[in-house]
Formats: structure tokens, C-alpha cells, sequence
């Protein structure tokens, strides 16, 4: 099992921030896996909506999934993106709240809020602001948010429940979760769990199918829609032989708060 135990958390942390601020800085070099406007499209996201939003946010988007198809109107809603990256999730989020609501973007990653509060800066949006965190101990009061938003971001947590535990206690009653992420179709081996340069590249730390639905639900969050990403596909060799030999896939998933 890929738990806290097999993997360094300290060498994971180095990994995942030194690559991210590679996908900040240098989105045009070799990654695992594909960013930017042909991924988003491919993905789902409007081009419209793209169109709207800077285009150095979405070169640097190394997201896996689309998932606002999977929730109702949120003009006017609070919402929170758990390892926004370079904002790309922020400003669409945005132009769906419209300015009456807030979107607050939480990564630990110091360049990629760099990159997204300076985007920012140059666009007339006004109700997107960016907090230096960890997604498992978020930085807010219990219930301050209608909408959780994440994508490609839990599988890097070697705390998967406890994540799912914050995303509960952030949300109103009633308020949803969206996001779309890494899982598998069979456990991986340590070969792979224990790589955490194949972790940094969102393999190595992506549960089993059935264990991350569940520890979504024993944190007190009904899944209520499901779709599965077959238009998303990792890049390097090493990550597609794991990607075949284990069903690694993407997925978008709601889940909602009684
Ligand atoms: C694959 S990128 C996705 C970024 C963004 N969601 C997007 O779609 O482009 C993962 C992001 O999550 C951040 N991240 C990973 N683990 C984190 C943690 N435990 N706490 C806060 N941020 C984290 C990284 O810094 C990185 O910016």
C-alpha cells in the first residue's frame, strides 16, 4: 500500500515543489505529463472560457480532468481550489462565480502562486486571492466554503483520508466537493509507491479506485457523479508502461456534504 510509511516526506515534498516550479517557470520543458490549452480543450474546457483567462495560467495548467460539468450554478458561491498551481482552475472558477463570489486558491508551491497572483494582477478580477498551505491542514475556518475544488492535486498526498477530513470540515452543510484525479485499478506495487520522482509526477501516489472512493465517504462526503477522463494520458515511456500494467486513469468526481 502507498502509505506514509513506505514514502519520505520530507524528499516527496522537495520533489513535488521542485517540480511544480518547473511547470510554473518553464512549462515548455519535458514533463511525465501534458499541460496547457490542447490538454485543457481535450479535456472539456470550453474554449471560450479559455479564451477569457490568461494564457501563460493555462500553459502551466497540469491538470487531469474537467469537473465544473458537475456542478449546478455557482454564480455568486465561495470556492476553494486545493493545489491551484498557476490558477488556471482559479479564473474559470471565477468567471462562474461571477464578482459576487470568492475563489481562494491554496498551494504550497511558492512559484505557482507567484505566477497565478501575478496573472492576476495584470486582469481587472478582483475576487481570486492566493494562500501559501498544505492541503491536509488548510489554513481556514470550518464551513467557510459552498464549493472544494481540486484537480490532479490528492494523489500527491500521502494523507489521502485526512485530506478528504479537511475538504469535509472547510465545506458548509450541504456545500460539494468537485475535482477530477489519478486513482487505479489495482493497488500498486512499492517498485512504483516507493519512487517519488513517479509520485511528483502524479503515479506513484494514486490509490486504488475503490480505497480513494471510500475514504472520500468516511469523511462524510456523498459521491453523487462520477466521469471517467479517457481523453487524458501521461507522456514518458516509464509513466505509460505503469499507466497500461495498472490501470492508472483519470476521473472527475462530485461529492457532496449532508
Ligand atoms: C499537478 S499540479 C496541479 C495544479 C493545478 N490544480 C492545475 O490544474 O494546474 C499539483 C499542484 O498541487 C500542489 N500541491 C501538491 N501537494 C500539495 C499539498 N500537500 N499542499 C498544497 N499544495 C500541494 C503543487 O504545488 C502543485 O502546484
Amino acid at each position: 500500500m502507498n502509505t506514509a510509511a513506505q514514502v519520505d516526506r520530507a524528499e516527496l515534498e522537495g520533489k513535488v515543489k521542485a517540480m511544480y516550479r518547473e511547470v510554473a517557470e518553464n512549462p515548455h520543458g519535458e514533463f511525465h505529463f501534458e499541460m496547457g490549452r490542447r490538454l485543457a480543450e481535450r479535456l472539456g474546457y470550453r474554449p471560450a472560457d479559455l479564451d477569457r483567462i490568461p494564457a501563460e495560467a493555462i500553459d502551466s495548467f497540469a491538470g487531469v480532468g474537467y469537473y465544473f460539468n458537475l456542478l449546478d450554478d455557482i454564480e455568486g458561491a465561495r470556492v476553494l481550489d486545493l493545489g491551484s498551481g498557476s490558477g488556471m482552475d482559479t479564473f474559470v472558477a471565477s468567471l462562474l462565480t461571477g464578482p459576487r463570489g470568492i475563489v481562494v486558491g491554496l498551494d504550497m508551491t511558492d512559484s505557482q502562486r507567484a505566477k497565478a497572483e501575478a496573472l492576476r494582477q495584470r486582469t481587472d478580477v478582483r475576487n481570486i486571492t492566493y494562500v501559501r498551505g498544505y492541503i491536509d491542514a488548510a489554513p481556514f475556518e470550518d464551513g467557510s466554503f459552498d464549493v472544494v475544488i481540486s484537480n490532479g492535486v490528492i494523489n500527491l498526498a500521502v494523507d489521502k483520508p485526512q485530506v478528504f477530513r479537511e475538504i469535509a470540515r472547510l465545506l458548509r452543510p450541504g456545500g460539494k466537493l468537485a475535482m477530477a484525479d489519478i486513482i487505479t485499478d489495482v493497488q500498486l506495487p512499492e517498485s512504483i509507491t516507493c519512487n517519488t520522482t513517479l509520485w511528483a509526477a502524479c503515479i506513484g501516489g494514486a490509490w486504488q479506485a475503490g480505497r480513494y472512493k471510500d475514504a472520500i465517504e468516511a469523511a462524510g462526503l456523498r459521491i453523487v457523479a462520477e466521469q471517467s477522463n479517457e481523453q487524458y494520458r501521461f507522456l514518458s515511456d516509464n509513466a505509460q508502461g505503469a499507466t497500461r500494467k495498472f490501470g492508472v486513469k483519470s476521473v472527475s468526481l462530485r461529492a457532496d456534504k449532508a
